[in-house]
């Protein structure tokens, strides 16, 4: 028995010295994650398809250049740079972005997408990386919007399946002809400059980025902590991935640890 672990120790301590001794592939293998098996050293690090609505500013949108940039995809990009991966984000309009992950076309989503109950039947998330709340977006001229109520008997444009459509369906009743439904925030939100809605309900990071950036437009911004919950954002990975899961993960807290989501998060909002 003792002989035996004897010999066996002395294997892999030779096995270690035989891996210091061979440069260039030694210093590859000191890259890899600290728990990747040293044969796995010179593995391709996967490259993983990321969908997004890239209409969402500051989340995802598209410069004047075209490239997708946004607040998710540095996250995204640097916690795959932590955590051993690449992406490549895919525009991808909302209407189908769930339909594409389940069918393997995309790996990862990236769309400030919050995280709920109803969606984890049929997808898994990441760890959440950012908490948003819904805002309402009320056009000029409107008056009598103090609350989410307010709006009980007004015109209202939502994305179309998203947690702002949620809420307000809980108001105004499912079927109401009251709702006006957009594939895209900005089309709704055009929808509330040219008056044919009174106000517009969505994640409040876009409705105060849009706010601040079309003064002209005389739109106004109502919270209503009361009635709207927290939302917690998370890329969603299909359901049962747990190699993408425990990636994405794994950056995240590597990035929430050494200070770069700190620095992304001031990057787009200012604070921390
Ligand atoms: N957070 C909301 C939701 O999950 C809206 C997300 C819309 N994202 C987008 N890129 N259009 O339903």
């Amino acid at each position: 028995m003792k002989q035996t672990r004897r010999t066996l120790l002395a294997g892999m301590l030779l096995s270690v010295f035989a891996l210091a001794g061979c440069g260039q592939k030694a210093e590859k293998a000191a890259e890899a994650p600290a728990s990747a098996p040293a044969a796995s050293a010179s593995a391709k690090v996967p490259e993983y398809t990321v969908g997004t609505d890239a209409s969402y500013a500051p989340f995802e949108f598209q410069n004047d250049q075209k490239q997708i940039v946004g607040f998710d995809i540095d996250v995204l990009t640097a916690a795959a740079a932590k955590g051993g991966f690449k992406v490549k984000f895919v525009n991808t309009p909302w209407e189908g972005i769930f339909a594409g992950l389940q069918q393997g076309d995309r790996d990862i989503l990236a769309s400030a997408i919050t995280i709920t109950e109803e969606r984890k039947q049929s997808m898994d998330f990441s760890d959440p990386y950012f908490e948003a709340r819904q805002l309402i977006a009320v056009a000029k001229g409107v008056t009598g919007v103090k609350t989410f109520q307010d709006l009980k008997n007004k015109k209202v444009a939502v994305q179309t399946g998203t947690t702002g459509d949620e809420v307000v369906q809980k108001l105004l009743g499912k079927t109401s002809p009251n709702i006006k439904r957009f594939e895209n925030m900005p089309l709704a939100l055009k929808e509330l400059q040219t008056g044919g809605v009174d106000a517009a309900v969505g994640d409040n990071g876009v409705v105060i980025n849009y706010v601040k950036n079309n003064p002209q437009d005389g739109i106004t911004s109502v919270e209503d902590t009361a009635s709207f919950a927290p939302e917690f954002y998370g890329f969603p990975i299909r359901k049962g991935n747990k190699e993408v899961q425990t990636k994405v993960n794994a950056g995240l807290a590597a990035i929430k640890a050494d200070g770069t989501y700190d620095q992304i998060f001031k990057k787009y909002f200012g604070t921390k």
